[in-house]
C-alpha cells in the first residue's frame, strides 16, 4: 500500500508538528513528507532535521505578492504529492486560490472552539469574557478566516486567569486531538464533501 504523504506548513515553535512526529514515526502508512517554514528561526524546522524530514523555508518577504510566494509553495509541495496538508502554527493567510487548489486537503488548527474566537490572542479574549470553556478546533480550511468546516473540537474548563497556564492547557490538547484527527483523514473517515465533513 502506498503511504499517505502528509506535508506540515509551520512559522514558529512547532510543538504541533512535534506531537505529529512523535505520533506517526513508527506508522507504515502515515508519513510526515515534508515541513515547510515562511520564518528561517522556526524551531520545528530543527524537530523536523532531528527526526530526519526533509525541510524547506521559504521567506514570503522574497516574493513580491501572496501569489508568486504561493506558487514557490507550490512547487515545493507538490514535488512530495502530499496527500494532506496540515496547517501548524502556519502564520501566513493563504489566498482563494491555494485553497481551491488544496480543497478537502488542507487542514487547519485553530486554539478556540470555533465558531467563538476567530483570529488571533484567543487565550487572553477567552479569560477577558469570563467564559466557562475554552479548547480547540481542527478545520477543513476554505475561504473564510478561521471559518472553515470543522473536523473535530476539544474542550477543557476554565479554571484559571493566567493566560500563559491556560495556553499551556490548550496546547495539551491541541497534541492530542491533531495527530487523532489526521489519523482519521488518513483513514477516510473524515472527509469533505460538498462543503460538509462527512464521518464514517
Ligand atoms: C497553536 O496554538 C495552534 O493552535 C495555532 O498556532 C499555535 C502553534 O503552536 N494555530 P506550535 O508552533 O505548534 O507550538
Amino acid at each position: 500500500m502506498s503511504k499517505f504523504n502528509i506535508a506540515v506548513l509551520i512559522s514558529g515553535n512547532g510543538s504541533n508538528l512535534q506531537a505529529l512526529i512523535d505520533e506517526f514515526k513508527s506508522n507504515s502508512y502515515i508519513n510526515i513528507c515534508c515541513v515547510i517554514s515562511n520564518q528561517k528561526e522556526a524551531h520545528g524546522l530543527k524537530r523536523a532535521d532531528d527526526a530526519n524530514i526533509d525541510t524547506h523555508y521559504i521567506d514570503h518577504k522574497r516574493f513580491t505578492s501572496r501569489e508568486e510566494f504561493e506558487n514557490e509553495l507550490i512547487t515545493n509541495l507538490e514535488a512530495y504529492k502530499p496527500d494532506l496538508i496540515v496547517l501548524a502554527g502556519f502564520m501566513r493567510i493563504l489566498s482563494s486560490l491555494f485553497v481551491k487548489k488544496f480543497l478537502g486537503k488542507l487542514i487547519n488548527i485553530h486554539p478556540s472552539l470555533l465558531p467563538k474566537y476567530k483570529g488571533l490572542d484567543t487565550h487572553r479574549r477567552v479569560i477577558e469574557a469570563g467564559e466557562k470553556f475554552h479548547g480547540v478546533t481542527v478545520h477543513f480550511v476554505d475561504n473564510t478566516l478561521d471559518g472553515g468546516p470543522i473536523c473535530a473540537q476539544s474542550s477543557i474548563k476554565v479554571t484559571t486567569d493566567n493566560i500563559k497556564d491556560l495556553q499551556q492547557e490548550i496546547h495539551k490538547l491541541e497534541h492530542k486531538l491533531y495527530p487523532e484527527v489526521v489519523s482519521d483523514i488518513a483513514n477516510k473517515k473524515i472527509s469533505l464533501s460538498n462543503g460538509k465533513v462527512i464521518r464514517k
